[in-house]
């Protein structure tokens, strides 16, 4: 009998671009807001409630907050972060998760979802103009980095505005070869999808710290990106394995009282 040829989805279209304006515009998708996308964290939400395991970067997270809210509430900008779902990884977790508030700043697009399928809660609020926020201690952009147009810029203005004690940067692609962008191709699409960052680690923590910031930890995760469309160079570490990676970075000179 015939095997049945296995469809290998490729994660990325190949190309290689400089800056978000080379991108086609007929190739760009709102690659989040779709029913099935949303639909899945949802039900992703659910299945954090429930389990009982913490993947690596809910564990650093809640050390840190935790850390953190200790003597004083903790504001948390989750900047890109959907409809809330990584607050219901977290928040089981936490000592006091009554001296946490949960700020999502999101696409507008994606906060008009949130309105109607996050879970109510109340110290999970949701934003499309970062000038609403009043407050934010710690910084937390899980996968969210690379898909912004200009992510240093938006660093560099979230530093200005809130100066935060801590910033977690997690899922991101990042490694030796030089900074690029591709394309990410969305849910059942073969050509279309989201401009994505793949960063050169150095230059990427040399430009935090420069913003008064130390690296506090620096891991690998057990997630990978499938870069295998491009050249070596092109690939995060010289084996071609192409972990995505976080970082915790404290501000110069801050102490956490305990
Ligand atoms: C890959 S998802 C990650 C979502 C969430 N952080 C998580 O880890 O589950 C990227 C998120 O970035 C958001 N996003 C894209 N462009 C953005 C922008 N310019 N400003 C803020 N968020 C943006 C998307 O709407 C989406 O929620």
């Amino acid at each position: 009998m015939a095997e049945a040829a296995k469809v290998v989805k490729k994660q990325f279209n190949g190309v290689v671009y400089s800056k978000f304006s080379d991108v086609p515009s007929e190739l760009i998708v709102s690659t989040f807001v779709g029913d099935k996308v949303i639909e899945g964290i949802v039900s992703k939400c659910q299945w954090y409630t429930e389990r009982l395991t913490q993947e690596e970067v809910t564990a650093k997270m809640t050390l840190l907050i935790n850390l953190l809210s200790r003597r004083e509430r903790l504001d948390v900008l989750d900047f890109g972060g959907g409809i809330g779902q990584f607050l219901f990884s977290v928040e089981k977790y936490l000592m006091s998760a009554n001296a946490v508030t949960w700020n999502v700043f999101d696409t507008e697009e994606m906060i008009a979802v949130a309105g109607k399928k996050a879970k109510t809660k109340d110290n999970l609020f949701f934003y499309s103009r970062l000038d609403a926020i009043q407050k934010a201690d710690l910084v937390f952009l899980r996968q969210s980095l690379q898909v912004l147009e200009d992510p240093r810029k938006t660093l560099k203005e979230i530093v200005e505005r809130f100066h935060p004690k801590a910033i977690f940067l997690c899922g991101v692609p990042a490694g030796l070869n030089e900074d690029y962008l591709s394309l990410v191709l969305a849910y059942g699409e073969e050509h279309k999808g989201c401009p994505c960052w793949i960063f050169n680690e150095k230059k990427l923590v040399h430009f935090v710290t420069g913003l008064g910031y130390v690296l506090a930890d620096q891991f690998m995760e057990n997630i990978t990106v499938d870069l295998s469309d491009f050249p070596a160079r092109y690939h995060l570490d010289r084996e071609g394995k192409n972990h995505v990676k976080g970082y915790v970075f404290l501000r110069e000179g801050m102490t956490i009282r305990i």
